[in-house]
């Protein structure tokens, strides 16, 4: 690849129940970032309740902006351009964050880039923040293994900006998974820190739930899990059994990463990748980083847990990439709630 140019990106992200904002130079340097989180707001609905998102992020997102520049000690004039999440996403809250996005880009004479949320994600191990020593960047071809609350996917990235993707889930996210038995087990929102927490006290092997391993083929399915632990749940409540919780949820985790690691493992080799990202919101889940960071024979670069959860600054680092290879959008642009990352 030839040379990039430098550039200092402002990045706005509002695609689901998060406002952020951070400034990111060289793609991968990180000046400056401020996130205002909803999640307290959304947890007495048991989900993210799309409407009061909307309305949150109108009131968060010039604060968070200011913060951010704040924070990186750096004022609008310094910037080059501006770069925001167009989808996918909850269409009210992708809006508030694309038409701030216009217009900065509008007032300050600045380029505007789109920027896929589902990109921004994978482009997550790239970022380090100004003062630490830079993480090893990433070598293609890469096998992607992107897992959170909306999406699960694996793509082979063979370049910047290149991605094929090799499969995807029949049916529930892996995040939307965890944040479903979290629910059925009464563990409250958000699920997967839940469930998590639930887990380390739990025995993995207390009960042997359904792996969907969908041979031949690189999608997954999470669904028949889902229901194999209601069933569970619903058969030891008939015999008035207190629910044995943190085993349930540690076996239901298992289960999960287990499918994740081995046909991420397996379509590595078969692919011939050189390295693996595992990046998304549920890329924060310790047993799933430690089982990928002890028993991979390829180098796995799963971000510091801060960019594991939607963030700006992931989203800096692909519009970067998009900005220095040309890839600039039209104040015209509109959100793209149901965007595929290829
Ligand atoms: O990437 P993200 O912040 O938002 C989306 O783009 O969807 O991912 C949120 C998802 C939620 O489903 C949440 O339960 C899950 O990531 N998650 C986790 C953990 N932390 C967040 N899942 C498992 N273990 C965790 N520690
Ligand atoms: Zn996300």
């Amino acid at each position: 690849m030839t040379e990039l140019r430098p550039a200092r990106i402002l990045a706005v992200e509002t695609s689901c129940d998060e406002t952020a904002c951070a400034i990111l130079e060289n793609g991968r340097m990180l000046l400056g970032s401020a996130v205002a989180s909803q999640m307290e707001l959304h947890a007495r609905y048991g989900g993210v309740y799309p409407e009061v998102a909307s309305r949150q992020h109108v009131l968060s997102i010039v604060p968070v902006i200011e913060e951010a520049l704040g924070k990186a000690h750096l004022t609008f004039q310094e910037l080059d351009a501006i770069a925001v999440t167009r989808g996918p996403g909850l269409a009210g809250a992708l809006v508030v964050g694309v038409n701030a996005a216009k217009g900065l880009a509008l007032a300050l004479g600045l380029p505007l880039i789109g920027v896929n949320h589902l990109e921004g994600h994978l482009y997550s191990p790239w970022v380090y923040t100004a003062g630490d020593k830079p993480p090893e960047e990433p070598e293609f071809p890469l096998m992607v293994l992107l897992v959170s609350g909306g999406h699960t996917e694996l793509d082979l990235m063979t370049n910047h900006l290149e991605y094929n993707r090799l499969g995807a889930t029949l049916d529930d996210a892996a995040g939307e998974a965890f944040d479903k038995v979290a629910r059925l087990l009464n563990l409250g929102y958000p699920g997967g820190p839940a469930i998590q927490a639930a887990a380390e006290d739990g025995s993995p092997d207390r009960f042997n739930f359904p792996r969907a391993w969908l041979d031949g083929t690189w999608n997954f399915s999470f669904s028949g899990l889902k229901t194999a632990v209601m069933r569970e749940a619903k058969d030891l409540q008939g015999k008035a059994r207190t629910l044995p919780v943190q085993d349930m949820a540690a076996s239901f985790q298992a289960a999960v990463v287990e499918v994740l690691f081995r046909k991420t493992m397996d379509a590595a080799r078969e692919l011939g990748a050189r390295a693996i990202v595992v990046a998304g919101g549920v890329s924060a889940n310790r047993t799933l980083r430690q089982r990928f960071q002890s028993q991979s024979e390829f180098k796995v670069h799963v971000p510091p847990l801060w960019l594991c959860t939607d963030n700006a600054a992931m989203i800096a680092a692909a519009g970067y990439y998009r900005f220095a290879l040309g890839h600039t959008s039209g104040l015209d642009i509109d959100v793209e709630p149901t965007w595929p990352l290829s």
